[in-house]
C-alpha cells in the first residue's frame, strides 16, 4: 500500500542518552530486538530496530571523545555495528565477518579523532547487509566539534537530521523484501539493488515538518539500499558539508544528488518563503510517488539569529603527487559460485584475501572503475576526488567517504591511511552489490 504523502509528522529518532559519562568517554547501551512499529497510518510492521526502533536513535557524539557502544543483539541472526565515515579502530569498524552472535553482546570503541560531520550506523553482516538494514537496523550519527559550533549556522530544534530510505509493504504492513529462503541474496530480477516505492524519512512515509520562516540546517542522509536522489526543493539550498564535514566554503545548488551512503548538510532559508506555503523536498531522480520524499510547511515567524558564513572550515587538499602507489579497482559483475554476482577487480569478496596492504601513514591514489553505477565506500580514512573520467571536479577539495562512479565512469580518489593498522573494506554501497560480493578487504600495515 501506498499512503498519502504529507499527512504524517516528520518523526525525529529520540537522541541516545549515555548509560554513563565517566574517564573521558560516553557509553552507550544499543539493544537489537525485534519490534512492532506504525509505519504506513493504522497498520503494524515488523521491524528490526536497535532499541526497537526505526531508524535507530540518534547518538550525538563530540569529536575527540571516546564513545563506547555496546551492541546487545536480541535477534535471531548475527548482526555487525559499523559506524558509516567513523575513523575507527579496526576491531570496532565492524568487518563483515566479525559477527555478534544471537544473544551475544560486543563493545565498539569510537575514538572519533575526527571533524565534525554526519554520520550514520547500520549492519554490515556479510552476505546480509541488504536484508538488515531493510528491516531497519540503522541510524545517525552526528559528530559535533568547536569548529562548528563557533559558527552561527542553524542549530537547535533547526538542526535536523533526515535519513532517507524506500521500503516496500505487504498489504498487511510488512516489509517485503525479495530475499531467497535458504541463502543470500535476491531473487531474479533485482541484481540491480532492491527498490522499495514508499519513501521514507526518518522511518515516515512523505512525511510533513512544520518550519518557521527561518534558516534549518538539513542533514541528508540517503540510507537506502539501492535508490539513487536528485534533491531539490524548486529553490537554493546552501550546501555547507558533506560525508567528512564541513566544506571550505558553502556552494548554492538546485539540487543534491545522494547516492547510497551519501550525505550531504544543507541550509535551506524558509524566510524566502510565504507564510502558508508548503515547500516540497522532491526527488528529480524519481518518477510518481517515488519524485516525492517530503514537505515543509511554514507556518510561522520566528526570530532568527542564524547565518552562513562566507568561509567554513579550512579543507587541506591532499597532494596525489606524494603517492607511493596507484591502485586499480575495478567494479563490474561477473560469475561466482556458479552464478551472477558483483565483483571487484573480477573477484568475489573473501574476508582472507587482502586486496591491498597500504602502509601506515602513506598517501595513496585509487583508481575505480565500472561497469554501471556503483556507489564507492571506503572504511577507515575519507578521501578526495582527483578526477572523474579524467576530469578534475569542479571546486575546492573536500572529504568523502562514499562516491558514486557512475555507469562506465573512472573516478580517481587520493587518501592517507591513518592512525590504525588492520583490516578494513572497501564496497559498494549498492547493499544488495555489497551482499552480492562487490567488497574487498585490505589491510594497513
Ligand atoms: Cu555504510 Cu561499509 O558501510
Ligand atoms: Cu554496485
Amino acid at each position: 500500500p501506498q499512503p498519502k504523502p504529507y499527512a504524517v509528522p516528520l518523526p525525529l529518532p529520540e537522541v541516545a542518552k549515555p548509560v554513563s559519562s565517566a574517564g573521558g568517554a560516553d557509553f552507550y547501551e544499543l539493544t537489537e530486538r525485534v519490534a512492532e512499529v506504525e509505519v504506513l497510518p493504522g497498520l503494524r510492521t515488523p521491524i528490526w530496530g536497535y532499541g526497537g526502533t526505526f531508524p535507530g536513535p540518534t547518538i550525538e557524539a563530540r569529536s575527540g571523545r571516546r564513545t563506547v557502544v555496546k551492541l546487545v543483539n536480541q535477534l535471531g541472526e548475527p548482526t555487525v555495528l559499523h559506524l558509516h565515515g567513523g575513523h575507527t579502530p579496526p576491531e570496532s569498524d565492524g568487518f563483515p565477518t566479525d559477527l555478534v552472535a544471537p544473544g551475544a553482546a560486543r563493545e565498539y570503541v569510537f575514538p572519533l579523532e575526527q571533524r565534525a560531520a554526519t554520520l550514520w550506523y547500520h549492519d554490515h553482516r556479510m552476505d546480509y547487509t541488504g536484508p538488515q538494514v531493510w528491516r531497519g537496523l540503522a541510524g545517525m550519527f552526528l559528530v559535533r566539534d568547536a569548529e562548528e559550533e563557533a559558527l552561527p549556522l542553524p542549530a537547535g530544534e533547526r538542526d535536523v537530521p533526515l535519513l532517507i530510505c524506500d521500503r516496500s509493504f505487504a498489504a498487511d504492513g510488512t516489509l517485503l523484501y525479495p530475499g531467497l529462503p535458504d541463502r543470500p541474496g535476491v531473487q531474479e530480477g533485482y541484481m540491480g539493488g532492491v527498490l522499495g516505492d514508499v519513501i521514507l524519512v526518518n522511518g515516515a512515509p512523505w512525511p510533513e515538518l512544520r518550519v518557521a520562516r527561518a534558516r534549518y540546517r538539513l542533514r541528508l542522509c540517503n540510507a537506502s539500499n539501492a535508490r539513487v536522489y536528485e534533491l531539490s526543493t524548486g529553490g537554493p539550498m546552501v550546501r555547507i558539508s558533506g560525508d567528512g564535514g564541513l566544506l571550505s566554503a558553502p556552494r548554492t545548488v538546485r539540487q543534491i544528488r545522494l547516492a547510497p551512503g551519501e550525505r550531504a548538510d544543507v541550509v535551506v532559508d524558509f524566510a524566502g518563503y510565504e507564510l502558508g506555503r508548503y515547500v516540497e523536498l522532491r526527488n528529480l531522480a524519481g518518477e510518481g510517488a517515488q519524485a516525492r520524499v517530503m514537505r515543509f510547511a511554514v507556518d510561522r515567524d520566528e526570530p532568527d539569529d542564524s547565518a552562513v558564513p562566507g568561509r567554513l572550515s579550512t579543507v587541506e587538499a591532499l597532494d596525489p603527487g606524494k603517492a607511493t602507489v596507484t591502485r586499480e579497482f575495478e567494479f563490474s559483475s561477473g560469475s561466482m559460485h556458479g552464478g551472477t554476482g558483483w565483483l571487484i577487480n573480477g573477484r568475489p569478496f573473501d574476508a582472507r584475501r587482502m586486496e591491498a596492504r597500504p602502509k601506515l601513514g602513506d598517501v595513496e591514489v585509487w583508481r575505480l572503475t565500472s561497469d554501471v553505477a556503483h556507489p564507492v565506500h571506503l572504511h577507515l580514512d575519507h578521501f578526495q576526488v582527483l578526477s572523474v573520467n579524467g576530469e578534475r571536479p569542479s571546486g575546492p577539495p573536500e572529504w568523502k567517504d562514499t562516491i558514486e562512479v557512475r555507469d562506465a565512469q573512472t573516478v580517481e580518489i587520493v587518501t592517507r591511511f591513518t592512525d590504525y593498522r588492520g583490516r578494513y573494506v572497501l564496497h559498494c554501497h549498492n547493499l544488495e552489490h555489497e551482499d552480492m560480493a562487490m567488497m574487498a578487504a585490505f589491510e594497513v600495515i
